[in-house]
């Protein structure tokens, strides 16, 4: 789902497909229960005079609606999560009627719609309510008129007891079911590196509660663990656990340059292997979800496009260690999320990526040097952010390919990179031997994400729309 914030209470459908996930539905309620006025819209109609206004929204029982009609207007809405009755007043504010609402599965009525001028209003019963509302546009403010009677919502003491007598006029109903929403809680470790730096932000974003820990980097508010030395409870306190919530163990942090991993794999596979499935058994110990970051280069990449049953082939001592861990989790703890990921790339000049190394070659007049035959499924940053996020919310067990779904010669995409950038660069081809690796690298490295696609729905950025972004964020001074 791709949207845009018109403010902290409203998003926006950015497309004019739009689909809805239950993890988005999660997001929204995440998000909805972190606002001030608790309560978050889905727009799924583009704008406010567009002639039919679609929303998904959020309320929780702290949500005032105050008594409202609308002229010349319909007004409809089911109920997609959660309890609420609908109370109908006269034009004095006598009670007329109650309509106690839940969803299709509660038996409740789920449905209902109202096309007089009616003032009328929401009581919540469930932790959290969610509903799909459907009205005409546009939206006119004159056209809905405020109960005089009913207090506005700057007075919450006004609003406090108004709603305390509702609730006492109105009939109590038996059930009041617990709605299904759960949030939940994410471990970044490894957050000062590339991805893990995105997953963090974009999991605080969507209103979870989320740290992180970095090994020697600086970075406010990060935890120091080096997983050389420390072990997961030595550093983060267990208390972060003992939650009802699920917990989420994201494990971005590795040495993954191919070549140190060569010249040290003693001490890269204590990092990468050893002490990694040490922390993934301590974080699962503790009732978390360790959840694991792979790589393609499991593959010796002379065939590409690589499923989750391919079997392994590494070239390399990076490779093997990546393999090694894949293998692990497959035969002893196969409800571990594992993402097997290519070649990650971001649109911040600001940030160290391929885009900015290209782009740094270019300015000081250097080729850009690109290894023969590479074919690659380069993928923007914020989504394996967004993907991960949405594999834990959905509990994706096993091992997943998460990557764009275009692929590309690696010095085609440069040759892209360079005309979008409107600059002139020279671009080379070299072979594995020619460019002085220690260890060698797949060629064709471009993994099949279908399967992870197909579980979740996930949209990838285009690269195109990421290297306009990358220009957008350069200066104009940088841009000569
Ligand atoms: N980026 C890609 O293109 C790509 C592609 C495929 C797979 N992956 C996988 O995705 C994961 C994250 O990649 P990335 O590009 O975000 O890596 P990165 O930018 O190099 O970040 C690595 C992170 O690991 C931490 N770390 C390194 N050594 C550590 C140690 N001994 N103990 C604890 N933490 C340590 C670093 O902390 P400090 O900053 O404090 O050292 C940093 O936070 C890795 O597993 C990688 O193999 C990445």
């Amino acid at each position: 789902m791709n949207t845009y914030e018109q403010n902290p209470e409203v998003l926006i459908a950015a497309e004019p497909l739009v689909t809805v996930t239950s993890v988005d539905v999660d997001q929204l309620c995440a998000r909805a229960l972190h606002n001030v006025r608790r309560r978050m819209r889905l727009c799924a109609h583009p704008a406010i005079d567009s002639k039919v206004h679609e929303m998904l929204i959020v309320h929780t029982p702290e949500t005032y609606v105050r008594p409202h009609k609308h002229i010349g207007k319909s007004e409809s809405f089911h109920i997609v999560a959660g309890t609420a009755d609908v109370i109908l007043f006269d034009e004095n504010g006598a009670i007329q009627q109650v309509v106690p609402m839940g969803d299709y599965a509660s038996g409740r009525i789920f449905y209902y719609r109202v096309s007089g001028p009616l003032y009328h209003s929401l009581v919540i019963t469930s932790d959290v309510l969610v509903f799909h509302e459907v009205t005409n546009g546009p939206f006119v403010r004159t056209e809905s008129v405020f109960a005089p009677w009913a207090p506005d919502e700057s007075d919450p003491v006004a609003v406090k007891a108004f709603l305390e007598d509702i609730k006492r006029k109105i009939i109590k109903r038996p059930f009041c079911q617990k709605s299904r929403i759960k949030l939940a809680k994410f471990l970044i470790i490894g957050a000062s590196g590339f991805i893990g730096r995105h997953t963090l932000a974009q999991a605080r974003a969507l209103g979870y509660e989320a740290i992180g820990t970095a090994s020697q980097s600086w970075s406010e508010g990060l935890i120091g663990l080096d997983l050389i030395r420390d072990r997961l409870t030595e550093k983060v306190p267990t208390s972060f656990f003992k939650t009802e919530e699920p917990v989420f163990v994201i494990i971005s942090a590795a040495n993954s340059k191919i070549d140190a991993c060569y010249r040290e794999p003693e001490v890269t596979r204590t990092i990468n292997v050893t002490n990694t499935l040490r922390l993934m058994e301590d974080a699962a110990a503790l009732g978390a979800h360790p959840v694991f970051l792979t790589s393609n280069v499991v593959f010796d990449g002379r065939v590409g496009y690589y499923t989750e049953t391919d079997p392994h082939s590494p070239i390399s001592e990076y490779g093997r260690q990546k393999a090694e861990i894949e293998a692990y989790c497959r035969s002893h703890h196969p409800d571990w999320f594992l993402v097997r990921l290519d070649k990650i790339v971001g649109d911040d000049p600001a940030e160290n990526h391929l885009f900015t190394e290209w782009y740094r070659w270019s300015q000081a007049g250097q080729p850009i040097v690109c290894m023969t035959n590479h074919i690659f499924s380069p993928t923007h940053v914020g989504d394996i952010a967004k993907a991960l996020i949405l594999g834990c919310m959905q509990r994706l067990t096993g091992l997943y390919n998460v990557a764009n779904n275009e692929y590309f010669a690696r010095d085609e995409l440069a040759r892209q990179f360079f005309n979008i950038l409107g600059r002139e660069a020279r671009i080379v081809c070299r072979n594995q031997a020619e460019l002085g690796f220690l260890d060698l690298r797949p060629e064709k490295s471009y993994i099949d994400a279908s399967k992870f696609i197909g579980a979740t729905g996930m949209h990838f950025t285009p690269m195109r729309q990421v290297m306009k972004q990358f220009r957008a964020k350069l200066s104009a001074d940088e841009l000569q």
